[in-house]
């Protein structure tokens, strides 16, 4: 175990030997930034004052070649190899409202959702506990690094986790969950961690837009709503972005919650001309941030936008809500899935 001492003294935590910096001190309670947990964004960067760390992912993308020149490292790769002294500076935003844990899950069963995403359900002994729109890390045996999935469904008295998978080509971590791994068998669940969950207050209408495998969020975000009766009193409108009609999904799991087609509307496009018309398609033909802009019209900061997907997606609404539409940052809630 290491203990690491955050620069001006104020903050110390203790790290376990198979734990990483972030890990460890979002565990403590504290909030170090990040946005992935996997290496990709960089926000968790972090110099190393004092001690010695070693890193995961050595080539992990989240650092340029200008961070590595000047010693920078990511606290979600770094694991402590002595106590250490670090310069990071703490995000109020980030300070976990359930710190992550790591416990072993059992993996239960698996269905498909379409062609390429299928739904993992694990079972912890303990409680489920998220909020809905947060992640978890998966640690598969014989894949380097772990994988960051969102949750589909709500907490739970039962240690219900539910993921849902976009198959990827040549994918390590995919291969195992699509093609090796068996039901009984155990994985090691780390969770929960993001910051795009749903806010209770205020109160808006609200807007979803999941892309790709963005859909489990997007579901958990929308039965997180009918759980808590805001559906009640205000509407959800649920954008998918698909690149064919056959990727297109989401609307069987939105019909069963009460207000689907009232207070929930289904607002799927297929951003593939030809595909779209070889299969006839009828819905909406363009990227899904143009069907958003479009549909809205107008009065954008009237609602709460919870977004998930590809980071080009993420990107293109970012850029329409907040320069085209004065959107504040507080109300645009996302993850990108690198
Ligand atoms: C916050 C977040 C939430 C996500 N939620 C979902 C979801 O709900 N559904 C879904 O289908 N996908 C989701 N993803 C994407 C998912 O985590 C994987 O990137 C995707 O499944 C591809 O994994 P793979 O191993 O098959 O592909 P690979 O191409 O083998 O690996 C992809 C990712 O693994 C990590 N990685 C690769 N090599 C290493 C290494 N040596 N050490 C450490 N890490 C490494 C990197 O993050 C890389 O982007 C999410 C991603 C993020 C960041
Ligand atoms: S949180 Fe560490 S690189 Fe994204």
């Amino acid at each position: 175990m290491s203990e690491i001492l955050l620069e001006g003294g104020a903050h110390r935590f203790h790290c376990e030997r198979h734990d990483t910096v972030l890990g460890a001190g979002l565990r403590a309670g504290l909030g170090l930034p990040y946005e992935c947990t996997v290496g990709a964004c960089g926000t968790c960067k972090f110099e190393l004052l004092e001690g010695t760390v070693e890193s995961l992912w050595e080539d992990a993308p989240g650092l340029s070649a200008r961070d590595r020149a000047k010693g920078r490292k990511l606290a979600c790769q770094s694991r402590p190899t002595s106590d250490c002294r670090i310069k990071i500076r703490l995000d109020e935003a980030c300070r976990p409202l359930d710190p992550p844990r790591k416990q072993p899950a059992v993996f239960v069963s698996s269905a498909n959702i379409t062609h390429d995403i299928r739904e993992f359900r694990f079972r912890t002994a303990s409680r489920a506990a998220f909020l809905p729109g947060q992640f978890a890390l998966l640690h598969l045996d014989g894949v380097a690094g772990a994988r960051a999935y969102s949750m589909a469904n709500l907490a739970n008295d039962e240690g219900e986790w539910h993921f849902q998978v976009r198959r990827v080509a040549q994918g390590v971590g995919t291969s195992v969950l699509f093609d090796t791994l068996e039901p009984g068998a155990c994985v090691t669940l780390d969770g929960p961690y993001g910051m795009a969950y749903l806010r209770k207050e205020p109160v808006r209408d609200v807007v979803c837009v999941a892309g790709g495998s963005g859909l489990a969020p997007m579901l958990s975000i929308a039965r997180g709503m009918a759980d808590l009766d805001m559906l009640a009193t205000h509407r959800l409108h649920f954008f998918y972005g698909a690149r064919t009609p056959r990727d297109v999904c989401g609307e069987a799991q939105l019909r069963v919650l009460a207000g689907y087609g009232d207070r929930i509307v289904f607002h799927p496009a297929v951003s593939s001309v030809e595909e779209a018309a070889r299969e006839a398609w009828i819905g909406y033909t363009g990227f899904v941030h143009h069907h958003v802009e479009e549909t809205l019209g107008a009065g954008f900061t009237g609602y709460e936008f919870y977004m998930a997907g590809p980071p080009p997606m993420i990107h293109a609404m970012q850029e329409m809500l907040h320069v085209r539409h004065a959107v504040p940052a507080s109300q645009v809630h996302f993850d990108r899935f690198f």
